[in-house]
């Protein structure tokens, strides 16, 4: 396994890696890696020669300065992961190689940046109006800007996201598609603890108490999956609802049931050929989201 930090070199050894016509397979994450960011990992390289792994924590996408300075940095630990499942190459650069000064004004200033589309109109339409988009403003934008600067780097032929996040998983398809980016872009299904939860890197931060409630997240959302049968669309809402406002250590930011495709909220099972369930919310301070597809 090869640890990159510089653009210019990760891509003087991709040049002859592609030279080789071999095949390249990426997964961007921010670090802390867990299971399911391993579970990517091997899922490329069952369909790839070369499966590139990016550790950069964007600044861009963090509405919260608080959230970007608690955000776990732990590359030691994970190259050691990574190295455990064969992984061929880690690009982890530090911001100055991701971002001009210019950018990082922007961000300071809260000014959305939308030079990063090469000239290009990018527009999510309503994928970003709703859930996350209105809880994290600006925080699509900055991902879609680090995912589209890290493919035009690594040049991938294929890219992994978990469908954990099923919202930033819509808006990558859309800006991929709107850039006119060469890239196959695969959701793999989440990855979760034996007790239900959906592994994140924000899990070491619950406190032992909260770690022994969060659970209640997957059992309401799987409830709701077997409750479909019965029950109306708002029925599943209001019982999601009262669950999660049951336990006292949650904050319910919010629970959606929506087209999968569209992201917009269904009031019938019949509106949409694929429903999914998204919840957000508060455990402690920690903010953890999750989703099942109905
Ligand atoms: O899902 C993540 O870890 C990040 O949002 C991503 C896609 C690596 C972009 O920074």
């Amino acid at each position: 396994m090869i640890i990159f930090t510089r653009v210019q070199e990760l891509q003087d050894h991709l040049n002859i890696v592609q030279d080789q016509q071999k095949t390249i397979g990426f997964v961007p994450t921010m670090g802390a890696l867990h299971e399911g960011h391993l579970a990517l990992v091997k899922i490329s390289k069952k369909s790839n020669d070369i499966t590139v792994c990016s550790i950069f924590v964007n600044p861009t996408q963090f509405n919260d300065p608080g959230d970007l300075e608690k955000y776990p940095r732990t590359l030691e630990n994970d190259s050691k992961m990574l190295e455990s499942v064969d992984c061929d190459i880690i690009f982890a650069p530090p911001v100055s190689e991701m971002y001009s000064a210019a950018e990082l004004e922007l961000k300071r200033q809260k000014v959305e940046d939308k030079d990063w589309t090469g000239g290009k109109t990018v527009d999510f339409g309503q994928l970003d109006k709703v859930m996350e988009g209105t809880q994290r403003p600006g925080h699509f934008n900055g991902v879609a800007q680090v995912v589209s600067k890290l493919f035009r780097i690594v040049k991938p032929n294929r890219a992994y996201f978990g469908q954990k996040d099923f919202q930033q998983l819509a808006i990558i398809r859309s800006m991929t598609q709107q850039l006119g980016l060469p890239v196959e872009i695969t959701g793999c299904p989440i990855v979760r603890e034996s007790d239900g939860l959906a592994m994140s890197s924000r899990n070491v931060r619950l406190t032992a108490t909260e770690r022994k409630v969060a659970p209640l997240i997957a059992k309401t959302l799987f409830s709701v999956k077997e409750m479909k049968e019965k029950h109306s669309i708002a029925e599943l809402k209001t019982f999601a609802e009262a669950q999660i406002t049951s336990e006292p250590l949650m904050q319910l930011e919010y629970f959606e049931i929506v087209d999968a495709e569209t992201l917009q909220p269904v009031s019938n099972y019949k509106e949409a050929k694929s429903i999914v369930a998204c919840i957000a919310l508060k455990l402690g301070s920690v903010r953890l989201i999750d989703n099942v597809i109905l």
